[in-house]
């Protein structure tokens, strides 16, 4: 039988009912101290038939943090909101993995009680940190030690075992999208001369040396891993990003992970050169596809053996029944951008399901 997106999969522990994820989405709505807060909660059960949930990037340590009102996993309090939501996805039959997130470079001293943010070298990025005081240009990052760089590996820890605390099926280690984890990947952001640079072996050594202490909290066929190989987006670039992208797949293909999640090409721009079939094939796991994908082009994906999951972002924001309208052909829920980033309940809890379900529920 060929698989279509409504066939079920195995990925780790978990038996999916389908092949539709929601993507990590930050939504900028964690209340007071960055905990998940009730309204979280409802967002979050609204989209459980969703064969996985990836939660938004939430931050491992306070020092992580990026941006406003984003949900972290290093109090008991943010521990016992996420505990709330895991609960409610898995009465609704879902099930959710965390991702973890340090925002590095992508932050801004307003928000860091004055401190620089760090990175793995002191290159500022192109563009404007989102602040409590509203966009403030990046600034210069400070370098990281190598003992800060432990510590942080630390802190990755920590979070993974909260997760477990939290009921979390899963963890997803961030390293896309110019977050810390890829600042270390990328050349364009890491100029490092020590192991932690330069090579290719040390500029994974970082991702690898997070995965090494979040398997102390999971099993490794419960931790997926998120990659952008040449996404621009936070001013990220590679000098060969087929040649590094290809060197972390193949280190991460003996790891037996649950998963490879693979933002394909630039984020805003939709443009996209590398060949990540090969990507696929060099990882030899489960593969999730993700960027702008919309029902045909993921049948197609999963049909020709391109990717085993596809995870939609601007999809699931507007249409908390992805699943079911895709089953049916329904007409599907336009996202508002206006809503994307802050606010209330308007256009995080108010996207209407389909009528049938409106009625039975
Ligand atoms: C964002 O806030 O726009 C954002 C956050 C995390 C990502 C990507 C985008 O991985």
């Amino acid at each position: 039988m060929t698989s279509d997106l409504f066939s079920p999969i195995s990925v780790g522990k978990l038996e999916l009912p389908n092949r539709v994820v929601m993507a990590p989405l930050t939504r900028n709505r964690a209340g007071e101290g960055n905990v998940p807060t009730d309204l979280n909660v409802e967002y979050y059960r609204q989209r459980a038939s969703a064969a996985l949930i990836i939660t938004e990037a939430t931050q491992v340590a306070a020092e992580g943090v990026g941006y406003p009102a984003t949900p972290g996993i290093h109090t008991p309090e943010q521990v016992a909101g996420w505990r709330k939501v895991t609960d409610a996805v898995h009465a609704a039959g879902g099930h959710i993995f965390c991702q973890l997130w340090f925002c590095g470079r992508i932050s801004h001293p307003s928000m860091l009680n004055g401190k620089l943010p760090v990175a793995p070298s002191a290159i500022r990025p192109e563009g404007e940190a989102m602040t409590y005081e509203g966009p403030q240009p990046f600034v210069t990052p400070k370098a990281l030690s190598e003992k800060e760089i432990e510590h942080i590996i630390g802190e990755y820890g920590r979070a993974a075992r909260l997760a477990r605390e939290a009921g979390f099926d899963g963890v997803e280690v961030h390293a896309a999208n110019g977050y810390l984890i890829d600042q270390f990947l990328r050349d364009g952001s890491n100029q490092r001369d020590d192991r932690w640079g330069g090579s290719l072996e040390n500029r994974a050594r970082f991702l690898t040396r997070v995965l090494d202490t979040v398997f102390e909290a999971w099993q490794p066929n419960e931790v997926g891993v998120r990659l952008s190989p040449e996404n621009r987006f936070n001013s990220m670039s590679d000098s060969d990003p087929a040649k590094t992208f290809e060197y972390v797949a193949h280190q991460l293909s003996g790891l037996g992970l649950a998963y490879l999640h693979v933002l394909e090409g630039d984020m805003l721009s939709g443009e996209r050169t590398l060949d990540y079939r090969h990507l696929r094939d060099v990882f030899g796991g489960i593969y999730m596809a993700n960027c702008g994908y919309t029902l045909e082009r993921a049948q197609a994906a999963i049909a020709n053996g391109d990717a085993d999951l596809v995870a939609f972002g601007q999809l699931y924001i507007a249409n908390p029944d992805l699943v079911e309208r895709f089953r049916e052909g329904a007409p599907l829920n336009t996202p508002d951008p206006e809503t994307f980033y802050g606010g209330d309940a308007h256009g995080y809890t108010d996207y209407p399901f389909l009528e049938s379900e409106t009625v039975s529920a």
